[in-house]
């Protein structure tokens, strides 16, 4: 896909960065850079900078670093078009339709059929719902407690057990064997003599993406019977490790707090019985992922597993995810092993908002499971289960936090809180020591490592850095520079493009701005290396500084180039031309 250069770099100067990242992060000015916490990596101390006249970002802490498209692709976890549309609109600039290469265009036609396969397709099992073949249905969704208005809301439907209902139905709207395939709603025969719908005689639950479109199914079986859910297979438009249920509705909430459950019908029920604020995994296990996608809406998260052995694993396993992504995690748990479901049609939304209120911080839901396991009248039982807990909470960050479990372990086994803590100091002390010894290893390698080869390496990466730094200064240096250098001696693919991209901005444009630079790597993996190029500033150097660096940094790359290719050489000729172009780099020297 793609767009006209001067509609991105339109865009791209309607959106401050400022501004821009000042909605997500906020940022207090020093000097001519902004700071804030850095978006992208857990800290306490500000090290994300955004320089207003650059027009970048950088953090010192993680490196993370880009320009305004950069940021929202990071933050809003999109790809390029879809950040350059977002400021598009922030801007109200008009964009042009795209430019899109021929294979691009096939992709982008199969995506919308897919979609349109599964909006027809969560109609038609709709309206069979409605219809004197759903009777059964009906009187199932009833048992179950659904009403017919949340039935309209998630779109439930029914799949008669007949063999190719849907897939009659497709035909007849004109979609081709492959699109039906390619949706996963339609499958081959065992036998390949033919082709058959993958729901029969399920209950349908049509799966959302985060904007409201259906992506894909999960059918219940009627009554017992094996699988009990099955779901869309992973297909172009639906990915289970990806997709939330519910997250379109819980969206719309627009609550900082979400509630995770398990279950398709633990979602619709809590949304039926009021709360709007509930997602569920489905069917997986909950994954980093899942944390990615939730993080754009929640910062809270209650984790509302069943309280059978399996749900409480799940949970458990579960909380490291959540936490290592930044969330704020409470568990709660529904009494005597039921599910979430169960217990709101049993005891109303009331005593469920009890539940709520009573979630505790996950660490005192995991010191409780590990407590089951002992008896705590039993001497040697009470140290381990403290000896446990001691170790659980010594894993938490903040101090505080370590004090105030310490205390309810305290209470628990009635051993004095003192020693519990100082069991805990001891644990943190040793991580502590651990990772400090780590890091010093890791310190005394990377120090090796340069003074061998690596240094070296390094100087090459450095010298590449700043012929592009010093190609985007001056149109002038630029020519000098391109008339010396050329694809062979750059070790970085990247930066040779980079070098290109310079060329083209000084004929095309007239000038070079490096954040409209970086707008030509469109994908992130490119945009940081490219970006730390230009967010760093060189100190003021005397021109003739400039021209010394310059000439030993072409020398280096020129020089690397020749001796690879000595090392390589297989002919007289082809040596002796090498140390002819040897010598000729001696009386090179570019002015500027
Ligand atoms: P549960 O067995 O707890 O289902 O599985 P549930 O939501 O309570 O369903 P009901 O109340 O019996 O109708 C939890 C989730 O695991 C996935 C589904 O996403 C389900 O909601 N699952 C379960 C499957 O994908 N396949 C299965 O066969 C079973
Ligand atoms: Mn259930």
């Amino acid at each position: 896909m793609r767009y006209p250069r001067e509609i991105i770099e339109e865009v791209r100067l309607q959106n401050d960065i400022v501004e821009v990242i000042s909605q997500y992060v906020p940022l207090k000015q020093k000097g001519g850079s902004y700071f804030g916490l850095c978006p992208f990596h857990n800290e306490k101390t500000p090290s994300f900078s955004v320089n207003s006249e650059k027009q970048f970002y950088y953090c010192f802490g993680c490196g993370a670093a880009g320009n305004v498209f950069g940021f929202l692709m990071e933050m809003e976890n999109c790809d390029f078009p879809e950040a350059l549309k977002k400021l598009a609109d922030r801007a109200h600039v008009s964009l042009p339709e795209p430019e899109k290469s021929a294979q691009a265009m096939v992709a982008e036609q199969l995506k919308a059929r897919l979609f349109e396969i599964h909006t027809v397709a969560g109609r038609f099992y709709h309206d069979i719902l409605q219809s004197d073949e759903g009777a059964a249905a009906r009187s199932y969704m009833k048992e179950r407690k659904l009403k017919p208005n949340i039935t309209r809301k998630f779109g439930l439907g029914f799949a008669p057990e007949r063999r190719n209902v849907l897939l009659e139905h497709l035909k007849e709207k004109g979609y081709s064997i492959n699109d039906m395939l390619q949706s996963g709603l339609v499958i081959e025969n065992k036998d390949k003599n033919g082709y058959h719908d993958r729901f029969r005689g399920r209950l349908m639950f049509p799966i959302f993406d985060p904007q409201g479109r259906v992506v894909g199914f999960g059918g219940r079986i009627m009554g017992k019977g094996e699988p009990k859910y099955l779901n869309s297979p992973e297909t172009i438009l639906f990915s289970k490790s990806r997709n939330l249920y519910g997250l379109n509705f819980a969206k719309a909430a627009r609550k900082k707090e979400l509630i995770l459950v398990e279950g398709y019908m633990d979602m619709i029920s809590l949304y039926q019985a009021g709360f709007h604020n509930v997602v569920a995994a489905l069917g997986t296990a909950f994954n980093q992922e899942h944390a990615r996608t939730l993080k754009k809406f929640a910062e809270d998260i209650i984790l509302l597993y069943d309280s059978d052995e399996a749900g409480t694993n799940a949970a458990l396993r579960a909380i490291p995810v959540l936490t290592s992504n930044g969330f704020r995690v409470r568990v709660t748990q529904v009494p005597d092993g039921k599910d979430p479901d169960d217990f709101i049609k049993e005891n109303g939304a009331l005593a469920f908002s009890k539940l709520l209120i009573n979630a505790v911080h996950y660490i005192s839901f995991e010191i409780a499971c590990i407590r089951r396991n002992y008896n705590l009248d039993n001497p040697e039982h009470k140290v381990r289960f403290a000896t446990e807990a001691a170790d659980i909470l010594s894993k938490l960050d903040n101090a505080i936090e370590r004090n105030v479990y310490a205390s309810e372990v305290s209470r628990m086994t009635g051993v004095e809180e003192g020693a519990i803590r100082s069991e805990i100091d001891k644990r943190v002390k040793k991580v502590d020591d651990a990772f400090q010894k780590e890091a010093e290893k890791r310190r005394q390698m990377n120090q090796k490592a340069s003074s061998v080869g690596g240094h070296r390496e390094k100087g090459l990466m450095e010298a590449q850095r700043s012929i592009l730094y010093f190609s985007a200064s001056e149109q002038k240096v630029y020519e000098k520079l391109v008339s010396v250098l050329d694809k062979e001696d750059f070790t970085e693919d990247l930066y040779y493009r980079v070098f290109q991209t310079i060329g083209q901005l000084w004929g095309e444009v007239g000038n070079v701005f490096p954040a409209e630079l970086v707008s030509y790597f469109e994908n992130t993996a490119e945009q940081k290396p490219v970006t730390e190029v230009f967010a760093i500033q060189l100190p003021a150097q005397s021109k003739e500084d400039l021209q010394k660096a310059m000439n030993e940094a072409v020398k280096l790359l020129k020089r690397t180039k020749i001796d690879k290719l000595t090392a390589t050489a297989t002919t007289v000729e082809e040596l002796q031309g090498l140390v002819e172009a040897k010598r000729m780099l001696d009386s090179l020297y570019i002015t500027i």
